[in-house]
């Protein structure tokens, strides 16, 4: 049984604010709990400080065990302290200042442990008003009622890492592939999509509005739907460029793979002139970024892994270790009107795919990704390349349907005709709109090609999470707006 040593100074300070330094703490070197718990204690003790949040108190005759968790990693760092620190002060949840020795651990469950010889309570945390409670299970709806204090559970916390893990992979692949960075507009005059799912943005205060009724944009202004045709602008200048930012739809939707509010990844390539070109970048993409977050986070992984999705694990790598697979729209209704199930929307060629389809499409195709590829001319925005093999019946549009969510990417070669793109705008009515976006088909033109990954669909389908709202801090989504 571990007998704790004395400590030269054993003190509990209550104080909003009040450092270690009685004893050592002036000596003692500030850590992550993650540096910790990562440090070689073999060569004798050393002597630091460590903050965080209290994640469990064990009280015992002889000893105090607390496990204090800073975020910095999914383990917690356990403290071992005189029982002279009981107090009620020091409970889950709260926050805590610890300094003494870290030493290696007699229990196998860690390497390393603090012996604590001060502790200072922050901020005290009243268990029974916290929303939640020490090792209790709380279901994702719970959690998600507390945004402003859900980054103190284990899977969030988690997610939270592995969130800003993939932001990280995704820039480097982009970066390390030759892409440059654009800051694409949040605020745009322009509906990319056309799908009229657009936020106005306009002042508040009437007296911030300028005189007349033009608005305060003197044009009608829009939160982003997609920084596509910004892309494009820049695609005129550089070879392949990407973006990576919020976006905004107001789609009347609470499923559980729409957000008002998300993130995605999008890039153009000039001089590309085959679907297979962002097909390539696409699966690289997905692959790398993968492979960077299973190396990098292998512990919040497998967190995943193992409590909040079983069976993800073999599934995501099956989806690694095959190649992705390609088929025709056309073939798709092929295969959908063989089902030996009945869907709940038409299944007609022309008709949208919905997310029943692209699941049985992928589950029909083994649980590997699938391209589908040349969608139906009136099913794409204005922007996507008539394939011209019939009277207006196909473009080169390509979706990549995931196992478990259906659509991920979407993406097309760009119209860079211009005689075919202006008479596509003059049907539709948005000639005057897109002058600017006809005069980069008439000022040096080149065939080019781009997609746009939802962000947070990919760390659902990665991550084997089934709601898109426990995949990004502040989810926004029809009538609802928390914080
Ligand atoms: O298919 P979408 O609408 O494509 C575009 O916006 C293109 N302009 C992108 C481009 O080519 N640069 O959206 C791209 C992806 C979808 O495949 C999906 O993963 C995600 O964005 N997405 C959403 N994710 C969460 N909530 C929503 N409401 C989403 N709408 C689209
Ligand atoms: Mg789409």
């Amino acid at each position: 049984m571990f007998a704790p040593r004395r400590a030269a100074f054993s003190i509990l300070v209550r104080s909003p604010w009040r450092h270690c330094h009685r004893s050592h703490g002036a000596a003692a070197t500030k850590l992550s709990v993650r540096e910790a718990l990562g440090t070689n204690v073999d060569r004798g003790e050393k002597k630091v400080k460590i903050q965080g949040w209290v994640r469990s108190v064990r009280s015992q005759k002889e000893v105090l065990f607390l496990h204090v968790n800073d975020g910095s990693s999914l383990e917690s760092l356990q403290i071992v302290a005189d029982p002279d620190h009981k107090s009620s002060a020091i409970g889950f949840g709260s926050s805590v200042e610890v300094c003494g020795s870290l030493m290696r651990s007699p229990s196998k469950k860690q390497n390393v442990e603090l012996k604590a010889e001060e502790i200072h309570v922050i901020g005290e945390c009243d268990s029974k008003d916290f929303p939640f409670k020490v090792r209790e299970h709380h279901p994702p709806e719970y959690t998600r009622q507390y945004p402003h204090l859900r980054c103190r559970r284990n899977t969030f916390s988690s997610l939270l890492r592995v969130r800003s893990a993939a932001t990280s992979a995704i820039h480097h692949f982009f970066q390390s592939n030759g892409f440059i960075l654009i800051h694409t507009p949040i605020i745009t005059s322009n509906d990319c999509e056309g799908a009229g799912e657009l936020f106005q943005v306009e002042a508040a205060s009437r007296d911030r509005k300028p005189e007349g009724d033009s608005g305060f944009f003197g044009v009608p202004a829009f939160l982003t739907v997609s920084g596509q045709l910004h892309l494009e602008i820049m695609s005129g200048g550089f070879q392949k460029v990407f973006t990576f930012g919020p976006t905004f739809r107001a789609e009347n939707s609470q499923s559980r793979r729409h957000l008002a509010e998300f993130y995605m990844v999008e890039a153009e390539i000039s001089f590309t002139d085959r679907l297979e070109d962002i097909m390539q970048v696409m699966e690289n993409l997905f692959k790398d970024t993968t492979a960077a977050l299973l190396s990098t986070c292998p512990e919040d992984m497998n967190l995943f892994f193992k409590f909040v999705s079983p069976g993800q694990q073999s599934r995501l790598e099956r989806v690694m270790k095959n190649n992705f697979i390609v088929m025709s729209y056309t073939e798709a209704i092929e295969i959908l009107k063989k089902a030996d199930t009945s869907f709940q929307h038409r299944t007609e060629w022309g008709c949208d795919l919905k997310t029943e389809h692209e699941k049985y499409l992928v589950r029909h195709c083994g649980d590997v990704p699938v391209f589908v590829i040349n969608y139906p001319y009136d099913l794409k925005p204005f922007y996507a390349r008539d394939n011209q093999d019939g009277p207006q019946r196909t473009v080169a549009a390509v979706d990549l349907l995931v196992p478990g969510i259906g659509e991920l990417f979407g993406g097309s070669l760009r119209e860079e005709r211009l005689h075919i793109l202006q008479s596509r705008l003059d049907r539709l009515g948005l000639t005057d709109t897109y002058q600017w976006y006809l005069d980069l088909r008439r000022f040096g033109s080149v065939p080019h090609s781009g997609f746009g990954m939802g962000f947070e669909r990919y760390l659902q389908f990665v991550l084997g999470v089934d709601n898109i709202k426990d995949v990004i801090p502040f989810p926004r989504f029809s009538y609802s707006c928390l914080l």
